[in-house]
C-alpha cells in the first residue's frame, strides 16, 4: 500500500499508510454491531433492536489503526463521545488525518491497551491484532506490506485480546466487542465466562459480551 492510498471503509475512503492495517470488510461488523446497541438503524429494511444504550454513551476504540472504526462511529452516532487508542504513534497521526478529513471529533490517546486510559466507557470495541504466526493457512506474503504490530499476537493470537478482556472487566465495562478470527471464538468465548462477560451476539468475525451484573 503506497503512501496515502485510499481505502473504503463503511461508506467512506479512508487514508492509508504503510504505517497502519489496510480495513477490513468483516471489520465493518464492528460498526453494525454497535449501531445495534444504540437502537439505530445499521441495514435498510432491518429493524434494530431495543435500545441498550443512549446515544450519548462513551465508547473506546482499543488498537485504532487508521481510525477507520472510530471515526465511523462519531459519523454514524453523533452524539456518541468516541475516543480511541494505539500502541503505535505512526498509526495515532495517519487515525487523527482521517478524524480531521471527516471533521469527527475523536480523542486520540497512546496507550499500550488500557494502561493509559483513565476513564471508564460504556462500550469498548477492539480489532487487536490476533494472527498466530504459525498458521500455515495465511499468506505471509501478502501481510509482509502492513506493520507486524497491527497482525501478529502470541499465544495462538489470543495475548492482546485476553489481556484486554481482563482489564475490561476489572474497569466493569458493560460491553465488549471484539474481532477474532472465527477458529478462536471458543476460546475467547470460555476465556470472557470466566471473566463475568456473557455473549450477546455474534456477527461473523465480531463477537459482542455484556458484563453479568453491571454497576447500576
Ligand atoms: C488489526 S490492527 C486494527 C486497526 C484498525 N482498528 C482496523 O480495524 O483496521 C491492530 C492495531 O492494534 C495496535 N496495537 C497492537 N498492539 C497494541 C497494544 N498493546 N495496545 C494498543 N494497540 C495495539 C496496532 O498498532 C494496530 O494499529
Amino acid at each position: 500500500m503506497s503512501e496515502g492510498s485510499k481505502v473504503n471503509f463503511y461508506g467512506r475512503d479512508f487514508t492509508i499508510t504503510p504505517d497502519v492495517l489496510i480495513p477490513r470488510p468483516e471489520t465493518e461488523m464492528i460498526i453494525d454491531a454497535v449501531l445495534n446497541l444504540v437502537g439505530k438503524p445499521y441495514l435498510p429494511g432491518v429493524k434494530p433492536a431495543k435500545a441498550r444504550l443512549p446515544k450519548n454513551c462513551k465508547i473506546l476504540d482499543v488498537g485504532t489503526g487508521s481510525g477507520c472504526i472510530a471515526v465511523t462511529i462519531k459519523k454514524e452516532i453523533l452524539e456518541a463521545e468516541v475516543s480511541a487508542s494505539d500502541i503505535s504513534e505512526k498509526a495515532l497521526m495517519v487515525a487523527q488525518t482521517n478524524a480531521r478529513e471527516f471533521s469527527a471529533d475523536v480523542n486520540f490517546i497512546k496507550s499500550d491497551l488500557l494502561n493509559n486510559i483513565n476513564s471508564d466507557f460504556d462500550i469498548i470495541v477492539a480489532n487487536l491484532p490476533y494472527v498466530d504466526a504459525n498458521w500455515d493457512w495465511v499468506d505471509k506474503k501478502a501481510l509482509s506490506h502492513e506493520p507486524a504490530i497491527a497482525l501478529y499476537a502470541e499465544d495462538g493470537g489470543l495475548a492482546l485480546i485476553k489481556q484486554l478482556i481482563s482489564q475490561a472487566a476489572k474497569r466493569k465495562t458493560k460491553y465488549l466487542i471484539l474481532e477474532a478470527d472465527p477458529c478462536q471464538h471458543e476460546r475467547i468465548i470460555d476465556y470472557s465466562f470466566s471473566h463475568n462477560y456473557s455473549l450477546y451476539e455474534v456477527r461473523g468475525f465480531t463477537l459482542v459480551f455484556i458484563l453479568d451484573n453491571p454497576p447500576t
